[in-house]
């Protein structure tokens, strides 16, 4: 460092200028971001590569400079890639990590770079560009899992399992149809990633420190450039809105509780006492003293990410709460949060679309399990409002009867004879037999979205014209 003070400490070379000293010990460990924020560093060199070339373009900088930092910068990107870059805690963050390469590689030009921005609309560029990234790829992991869902659903669209409230039996449905429920949810996730890539489409650089610049830039060319759909308009809000990493993350906790609703129905689905599916060996594990076990460890991980990713939100939203306009370096803060909660809902959609396509499901002891618990009640009822003509509620209290009677005599109801059903109500015939099998409850609720085989066919190809 150029600094001929007597501290043992010098100042920092990028804004030294008017600091005797160096930073203590603690204020650089506090101050540095380098240790996360180096994941930045490709969008950081392309946004510089935009930015300088957008220079020259305007005449602010020469071509020849212009060449010298774009090609450094390239240098330090494959450095970087292949490992061979010496990442320095002094040097605070990824921003001054790169430019002061830059100097070391190409002089005095590098000097140029930082010509029209500031490192405030320079960070709020790479974060967005990595949102962006991840919100992309979010959206293509949330289509393989409503594919996944997709091809159970078709495969499961007659399969008769107990649709539940309350987590008790209330009326059959299909597997299938139970599926198509995690499509909708999914599909909602997805969409709302698709809103807030739209919403962030918008590129920060040339805000510079918060009130635009002096300098002609022209901050169209840099937006294209970078395949931001234009430019952000008020300067002041560019360097303190966060807004698009917490949009994430708030896609990030819905999609993540969606995912853990489901983890929950998969660990209570494969205990023994359901035996509703078996999970693959491959999203499972043993127990080291239990011989029997098999645990489903990846379901309850998932479970456990979402509270994490729920922590992220909430971090952000703490963080950015009381900052007054424009930007304050508790902003800084915004980035690990992001990081961990993508990488966790990365994980858990790749670990329920491994899981989802994997396990086996048990369909017998699914319809087994909606047979029981008295599930074709309402369709019981249903009857005696169809056929017989009675107002619903008055049919609602005949058919508990019948379910109470059942109870007692310890059978289903299909089971009750027929004189038994007489007895509680004289209209009754054998042809309500028709409708108290689980099948024939399914197949009759063909309103729209209702669980008939039928109904699901139509959502699943619904879907698949759009997945
Ligand atoms: N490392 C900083 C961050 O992540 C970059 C912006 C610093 N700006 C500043 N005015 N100190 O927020």
């Amino acid at each position: 460092m150029a600094d001929d003070t007597t501290d043992t400490k010098s100042s920092n070379q990028m804004w030294g200028g008017r600091f005797a000293s160096g930073p203590d010990a603690i204020m650089e460990e506090i101050n540095a971001s380098i240790g996360f924020d180096k994941k930045l560093f490709a969008q950081d060199i392309r946004g510089s590569i935009a930015h300088a070339t957008m220079l020259a373009h305007q005449g602010i900088i020469s071509t020849d400079d212009k060449d010298k930092i774009v090609h450094g910068l390239n240098t330090i990107l494959s450095e970087i890639e292949s490992g061979n870059f010496e990442f320095s805690r002094q040097l605070e963050d990824i921003h001054m990590n790169v430019e002061a390469r830059l100097a070391t590689l190409i002089g005095p030009a590098a000097g140029r770079l930082h010509t029209a921005r500031s490192r405030n609309d320079q960070v709020a560029l790479d974060f967005r560009l990595w949102v962006k990234e991840e919100l992309q790829k979010t959206e293509q992991m949330l289509t393989g899992l409503i594919a996944a869902f997709l091809d159970r659903a078709e495969e499961h669209a007659e399969s008769v399992m107990p649709g539940f409230t309350h987590l008790q039996t209330a009326q059959p449905v299909t597997f299938g149809h139970h599926c198509m429920a995690y499509v909708e949810m999914f599909g909602r996730d997805r969409s709302r990633v698709r809103h807030a890539i739209e919403h962030l489409d918008e590129s920060p650089i040339g805000a510079a420190a918060l009130a635009g610049t002096g300098y002609p830039i022209d901050r169209h060319m840099t937006a294209k450039a970078l395949g931001f759909r234009e430019p952000t308009r008020n300067s002041i809000d560019t360097v303190s809105d966060r807004d698009f990493a917490i949009e994430f993350l708030s896609i990030a906790a819905i999609a993540g509780m969606h995912l853990s609703r489901l983890a929950e129905e998969i660990v209570i689905w494969s205990t023994p006492q359901f035996g509703f599916v078996r999970l693959s060996d491959a999203f499972s594990t043993g127990s080291s003293i239990m011989p029997q076990k098999k645990n489903p460890d990846a379901a309850e991980l998932v479970r456990a990410k979402t509270g994490r990713i729920n922590g992220s939100l909430v971090a952000l939203l703490t963080i950015m709460k009381g900052l007054p306009l424009a930007y304050s370096k508790d902003m800084q803060e915004d980035k690990e949060q992001v990081f961990d909660a993508a990488e966790s809902l990365e994980l858990a959609i790749a670990a329920m679309t491994g899981m989802v396509r994997d396990m086996t499901v048990n369909t017998a002891r699914m319809k087994a399990a909606a047979g029981s618990g008295y599930s074709t009640a309402t369709d019981l009822a249903d009857w005696l409002v169809r056929e017989a003509g009675l107002p619903f509620r008055d049919a609602h209290h005949v058919t508990g009867r019948a379910v109470a009677l059942a109870e007692s005599k310890g059978c289903d109801l299909a089971e009750l004879p027929l004189s038994c059903l007489q007895a509680i109500h004289p209209d009754i015939t054998d042809k309500v037999y028709d409708v108290l099998t689980v099948e024939a409850s399914v197949a009759s609720r063909k309103s729209f979205g209702g669980t008939a085989p039928s109904e699901v066919r139509k959502q699943i190809a619904f879907w698949r014209a759009r997945n």
